[in-house]
């Protein structure tokens, strides 16, 4: 493997729990401080991905559910090896909206596909590359709700299914955390966003003083 200079940060939570306003905090916050920083997300992080993405999200009626797993495991694949890889071993900072954590959550909650399969199949479209940082914005779906309603946006597919798949998809995100309690920083999404933001900050900071590493 090649060596990885840079640090690869990922936010997982669910629709609403302010990743956006936190990666903008974030990525502010980084360039200021001289690091070269790419920002991506997942599905639609490539040009490939973005066709992708709009399959996914934006398909009217149902995708078979393992259809829908491969698609966003190939968006991964190629965003993996196309944008991520290649940034950190430039020795950036990747910020991603989003990671196979989401994949074994959102495709996990249907009940339909096991949440080990999605992520294995996730592992070996993006070769075993796990992050460095999982940040998890944790927050009470009828919370989460009530921020998209005032936002006043139109739903996608996703967002418009029910309150008790959300409530899975948190429960599965806080299960993933506390298996990997050393990749992951969960926190309290229900604060106010510049606290949250510090939060962020403290970890990060330490993660940006380390020696870089293999894999
Ligand atoms: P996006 O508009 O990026 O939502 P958000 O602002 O909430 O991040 O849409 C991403 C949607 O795709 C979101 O509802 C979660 C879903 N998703 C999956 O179901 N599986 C995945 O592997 C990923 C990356 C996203």
């Amino acid at each position: 493997m090649t060596a990885r200079r840079g640090r690869w940060i990922t936010l997982e939570g669910g629709d609403g729990s302010g990743k956006t306003t936190q990666s903008d905090l974030l990525a502010a916050w980084l360039t200021d401080a001289g690091h070269a920083v790419v920002r991506t997300r997942e599905p639609g992080g490539s040009e490939v991905g973005t066709l992708i993405r709009d399959i996914v999200l934006h398909h009217r009626g149902d995708i078979a559910p393992r259809a829908e797993a491969l698609l966003y495991a190939a968006d991964r694949a190629h965003h993996v090896a196309t944008v991520v890889r290649p940034a950190l071993e430039r020795g950036d900072v990747v910020l991603q909206d989003r990671y196979l954590d989401s994949s074994v959550a959102y495709q996990g909650a249907g009940r339909v596909l096991d949440p080990t399969e999605i992520r294995d199949l996730s592992l070996w479209a993006a070769e075993g590359a796990l992050p460095d940082l999982t940040v998890l914005l944790d927050l009470d779906p009828a919370a989460a709700r009530a921020r998209i309603d005032a936002a006043d946006k139109p739903f996608d597919r996703l967002e418009a299914e029910k309150a008790d798949f959300h409530g899975r998809v948190r429960q599965a995100f806080l299960d993933l955390a506390a298996a990997e309690p050393e990749r992951f920083l969960v926190i309290d999404a229900a604060q106010a966003p510049d606290v949250v933001a510090a939060e962020i900050r403290d970890r990060v900071g330490a993660l940006l003083d380390l020696p870089p590493h293999r894999g």
